[in-house]
């Protein structure tokens, strides 16, 4: 995918990546357990999505399990499996009316069947929708990302379709996840925490970054607006200078 030229002035960003933080300090403020927190946590998630249906964002991606997630206590992980596949239960058709499109990204083989098999059931119902693509990140890592990239591409060499020394930043890019969506233009991080914790690495080289300190659960229609009107006022370069972006070179 093509980026924007250097200085466009996007105001809106096309694609938004969010790393929900703040679930567990959300429900331990309330004296209740961390599955409380991601319960008012996948609210939020609703929030997030039509906020982007209403402001017209192409793309929406969402860090929702790491592959560093498996080592949280057991009854953590397995509620937060339960939850996954009751949203989906619920969700799905929803979402498939509004046109958005669901992708799950990451490895979906560790999963349970009966989850990865309604993964792939929502992927498949929702493929031809174009309003709103949400990728719902689980059980993915960047690094993960871009060595299974590197796997694919060297598969492609050994196979003769190209030649070790031709392989550059271009020829990989179409094997990383995403590839087909516009570049990341905001990565947000609620929850105080600032850190990209392994979330999209490549995608997010240009990407403008923003961390609220907003937790989670409390991330409403306010803060994303807020989050946006930041973007907006950031001058993004691309490596040009600022006198370049002004002549209109960008
Ligand atoms: C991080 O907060 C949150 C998670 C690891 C889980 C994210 C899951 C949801 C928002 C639930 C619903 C998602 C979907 C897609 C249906 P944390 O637990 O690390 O919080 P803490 O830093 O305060 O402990």
């Amino acid at each position: 995918m093509t980026p924007p030229p250097a200085g466009a002035p996007h105001r809106l960003p096309r694609h938004v990546a969010i790393v929900m933080d703040g679930n567990g300090r959300w429900a331990r403020k309330r004296l209740r357990p961390r599955t409380f927190g991601h319960h008012a946590g996948q609210k939020a998630v609703r929030n997030a999505i039509e906020f982007c249906l209403r402001r017209g964002i192409a793309a929406l991606t969402l860090f929702a399990f790491s592959s560093e997630n498996w080592q949280r206590p057991e009854d953590e992980v397995g509620a937060l499996m339960e939850l996954f596949l009751k949203a989906l239960d619920r969700e799905v058709d929803e979402l498939h009316g509004h046109g958005v499109r669901i992708r799950f990204v990451g490895e979906l083989a560790a999963f349970a069947p009966a989850l990865a098999s309604r993964m792939r059931a929502a992927m498949d119902k929702t493929a031809a929708n174009t309003k709103l693509m949400l990728n719902i990140a689980v059980n993915y890592g960047g690094r993960w990302d871009i060595a299974q990239a590197a796997a694919r591409l060297a598969r492609a060499a050994q196979a003769g379709e190209i030649a070790p020394d031709q392989i550059d930043e271009r020829s990989l890019a179409p094997y990383l996840c995403l590839a087909d969506q516009p570049p990341v233009d905001l990565f947000i991080r609620t929850g105080g925490e600032q850190r990209v914790s392994n979330f999209l690495l490549w995608q997010i080289a240009y990407a403008e970054i923003y961390f609220s300190a907003t937790l989670w659960p409390d991330f409403d229609a306010a803060a994303f607006e807020q989050a946006l009107a930041d973007y907006a006022g950031r001058e993004r370069r691309f490596g040009k200078t600022s006198a370049q972006i002004a002549a209109g070179n960008g």
